[in-house]
């Protein structure tokens, strides 16, 4: 529409402008922000832009390829694919404690951002080095950080945040969607030609899999969740609702499955199972501050259920989370 034709392009001339020739670095993680971020900036200044995504094993299915397949293959951009998963996986070994997880995921993402942008600053190979840092802070975060001073001090959990980075990389920031709200910064995705699922997908946190796996990350149960996880997904989005017409993803804010480190006994064929168990979640919700846990159909579950158990060995119980927020809260972890 003429709208947003015209907010691309006043927001184009404005990247133009401040960034004149310069090079710019952008963290790209596959979520809402950085995704519509790195598009915009691309259309505005193409090459000069560079992305960083670091992949730091804790990935859903497919995601790198997919963000890979997006950025690289269809836009053309610049793309640095760090595989990092390694390094997360080594430092993650052994650790079960939730905060410490987190901890530890944030300060080897910084590592590997910060290794990276060094590299790019300095240029070389037709490139004569960044300057600026690309980030997609939203107007939301602008608040939330402003507010932040008179919040109470206790954190529930220690948000996995890239904040402080420019002054550390000695770069300028760029931050092109700081006026926008969550809706306008989707409709600008769309317009600037990225695919809805990808816009439209529900939030996934920083640390990724690593709260989504309880206790001590293993490769075993990542490799295990993303695929149940896969599943679930899948059916969510091919389940319509017959009074809405609308899918079960779209009328979830946020749905995912949560690996359980423990075994219970199961029967399959003549054979008995021992095997991990997994749990669903699926909340509705409209700041993530409270939520609902979402009444699936029967249905759904069902056919969730039986394809998880029996697509994915290693997996042979599978249990629906009926809680709300608060008291708990929406991930597990
Ligand atoms: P909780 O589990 O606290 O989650 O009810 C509320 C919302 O925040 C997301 N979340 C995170 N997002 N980094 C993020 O970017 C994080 O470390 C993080 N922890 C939780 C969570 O997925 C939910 O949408």
């Amino acid at each position: 529409d003429w709208v947003m034709r015209d907010h691309i392009a006043e927001a184009v001339a404005k990247i133009r402008e401040q960034v004149g020739d310069e090079e710019v670095i952008l963290g790209l993680s596959g979520g809402v922000d950085s995704s519509v971020a790195a598009a915009l900036i691309h259309r505005a200044i193409g090459d000069q832009l560079t992305c960083v995504f670091v992949d730091h094993g804790l990935l859903r299915l497919d995601e790198g390829k997919m963000v890979m397949e997006m950025f690289a293959g269809k836009l053309h951009a610049r793309v640095i694919h760090v595989d990092a998963s390694a390094q997360f996986l080594g430092q993650l070994a052994g650790v079960s404690d939730p905060e410490q997880k987190r901890k530890i995921i944030g300060r080897e993402f910084v590592e590997v951002f910060k290794a990276e942008a060094a590299k790019l600053k300095a240029g070389g190979a037709g490139h004569k080095g960044a300057t600026f840092l690309a980030q997609g802070t939203i107007y939301p975060d602008v608040i939330e950080s402003g507010g932040a001073k008179t919040k109470k001090a206790v954190t529930i959990k220690s948000h996995h945040n890239v904040g402080g980075l420019p002054e550390q990389l000695g770069l300028k920031l760029l931050e092109p969607l700081r006026d926008l709200f969550k809706d306008e910064v989707r409709e600008l995705g769309v317009a600037l030609g990225l695919p809805p699922e990808m816009v439209y997908r529900h939030p996934f946190p920083g640390p990724g899999l690593g709260v989504r796996i309880l206790g001590e990350v293993k490769k075993e149960y990542a490799d295990l969740l993303r695929r149940a996880d896969a599943i679930f997904i899948d059916e969510l989005r091919a389940w319509k609702d017959e009074a809405t017409g609308k899918s079960w993803y779209d009328l979830t804010s946020q749905a995912f499955t949560v690996f359980l480190p423990v075994k219970s006994v199961g029967v399959m064929g003549d054979g008995r199972t021992y095997d991990y168990v997994v749990a669903l979640r699926a909340v509705q919700t409209s700041d993530f501050m409270t939520a609902d846990w979402a009444e699936l159909p029967y249905g759904l579950l069902k056919k969730v259920s039986g394809r998880i158990i029996n697509e994915v060995r290693g997996i042979n119980r599978v249990t629906y989370d009926v809680s709300s927020k608060p008291p708990a809260t929406i991930e597990w972890e």
